[in-house]
């Protein structure tokens, strides 16, 4: 089977978060399941060097994007199709911003291309590749499903990821001629949305399939509080919605072989790690006693994380003798509140504002739990990375977080199967509460490495999602394929 993924974001080339991280793991873990993957992304100048290595397998100069070509390529163990079109993507730093909060003011033509060369290339195969599935990743390539549906062509079989509804691709609908989009999906059962028209709506409304990232996201989508405002959208495609977990890309995150840690090792001796948070001590100049638990943070810094909850519990953190380490950026007044408290409390809080692949993994491989107090969070990849490093989560119960952690109360760790903590509601008096109880258990070193030893156990990899992943495809082949009534 073939499918053509078509995304904004892949790691180890382009990534803001964890959708790079599942656009550059899932393809290896489908292709050892016998689904063929080649990954659409947009040429960005990170991507330059693999462009100059590629060979061009379409190209076109009479679309309303402007000239537009695409470079096959093999890199990182991945068959990339590289749109390469500087006029839209030959802008170096984040690939949607350019400035702080600022989007790209053509990013509706930027992505849009991204759609458009999608659904060509799923019609008319590349380079020898006749896709059977395109599968869109997020707004970004939600047009990409309409183009198939609404204009001629052979017929191809969509699904769409929806990676976190909170970010839409809404657009003015005086846009919407400069796309080559046939104006008939502009209505309210089509991209319409409430005047303007979304990527992302229309990706919902023409796939043949949507799938989210965890089963309780899944079900949380649905619900006004999570929904931001597609909870009617999406219940009205009910029938054809489901949650399937992300995984960790295996080689990637090994704490056995990590070249980024000070000291590697396994489940058997998971108390080798004090090296690491020795090391990270250092770096970020605390001093703490070897009986107080180093949480950590890594993440972007905004409100859907809960960062200012955290802020708001650090005396309590504080006061209970245990120290925290933050990587991350985002939010300014939420980058200005840490620094305070790192200034507060010098010995006992570190903060680096920035993206650091390299300390990311330093610090689920040295700190002892991962705090992660999100709004809503549609799978999370941290908790995962954490199970698997021995950096217990302390995790707010909501979407992939609540599919993935279990909660270290006083039945689950009597009976040995906890693997971190949960909180609920998620609120700051609530997270005060969970990194209490995380710090009773540290005090119990026997409990403590049961838990590790539970967590690192954890079967995180990316097998089984991905032969869900592969049922689905089938599934909706099959329905593609049978006679309509
Ligand atoms: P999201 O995609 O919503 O940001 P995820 O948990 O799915 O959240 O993925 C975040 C990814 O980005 C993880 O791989 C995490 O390690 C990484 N990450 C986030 N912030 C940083 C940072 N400041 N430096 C390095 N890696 C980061
Ligand atoms: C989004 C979500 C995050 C998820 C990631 C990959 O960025 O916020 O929860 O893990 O996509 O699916």
């Amino acid at each position: 089977m073939n499918v053509l993924f078509v995304a904004s974001e892949c790691a180890p080339f382009v990534k803001t978060g964890g959708l790079a991280d599942v656009v550059g793991a899932l393809p290896k873990a489908l292709a050892a399941s016998g689904v063929a993957v080649r990954i659409l992304l947009p040429a960005y100048p990170a991507l330059a060097p693999v462009v100059a290595q590629g060979r061009e397998v379409y190209a076109s100069s009479g679309s309303a994007f402007g000239p537009l070509r695409v470079v096959a390529a093999r890199s990182a163990e991945l068959d990339l199709l590289l749109l390469d079109a500087p006029q839209l993507f030959a802008r170096p730093g984040n690939p949607y911003l350019e400035g702080p909060g600022r989007d790209y003011p053509d990013n509706h033509l930027r992505f849009g291309a991204l759609s458009h060369v999608g659904a060509i290339l799923a019609r008319e195969g590349v380079d020898g590749f006749l896709p059977d599935i395109l599968h869109a990743h997020d707004w970004q390539a939600g047009l990409a499903p309409a183009y198939l549906a609404l204009t001629p062509g052979r017929s191809v079989t969509s699904v769409i990821t929806i990676h976190n509804i909170a970010f839409q691709g809404v657009f003015g609908a005086h846009l919407l001629p400069q796309l080559e989009l046939p104006l008939q999906g502009f209505n309210v059962d089509g991209f319409e949305y409430y005047g303007n028209f979304s990527f992302l709506k229309a990706g919902v409304v023409y796939a043949d399939r949507i799938t989210t990232v965890s089963p309780t996201y899944a079900r949380e989508l649905t619900d006004p509080a999570f929904g931001f405002g597609f909870e009617g959208i999406v219940a009205a495609r009910r029938g054809r919605l489901s949650g399937i977990l992300n995984g960790v890309d295996l080689d990637v995150w090994n704490p056995a072989k990590d070249p980024d840690l000070v000291k590697c090792y396994t489940g058997a001796a998971p108390t080798k790690r004090v090296a690491n948070r020795a090391a990270l001590e250092a770096r970020f100049g605390l001093s703490l006693a070897p009986d107080a638990p180093l949480f950590c943070v890594v993440s972007r810094l905004t409100r859907q994380k809960g960062i200012d909850l955290l802020v708001d519990v650090l005396p309590r953190l504080v006061a209970r003798g245990a120290g925290l380490v933050v990587l991350g950026s985002g939010d300014m007044d939420l980058e200005v509140r840490l620094r305070a408290a790192a200034a507060a409390w010098p010995e006992r809080i570190g903060v680096e504002l920035g993206y650091d692949e390299p300390l990311s993994h330093l610090m689920q491989g040295g700190a002892d739990s991962i705090i992660i107090p999100s709004r809503f969070e549609p799978c999370g990849l941290t908790q995962l990375y954490g199970l698997r490093y021995g950096c217990l989560p302390l995790v707010a119960r909501t979407g992939g977080l609540a599919d993935t952690v279990i909660d270290g109360n006083s039945v689950a760790l009597a009976s040995g199967v906890a693997t971190g903590f949960q909180f609920a509601p998620v609120t700051a008096a609530a997270l005060g509460d969970a990194i209490d109880r995380a710090c009773d258990v540290f005090a119990d070193k026997k409990a403590w490495r049961t838990m590790m030893t539970n967590a690192m156990r954890q079967r995180v990899g990316w097998d089984k999602s991905a032969a869900q992943y592969r049922n689905l495809y089938e599934s909706a082949l099959q329905e593609a394929a049978a006679p309509r009534d």
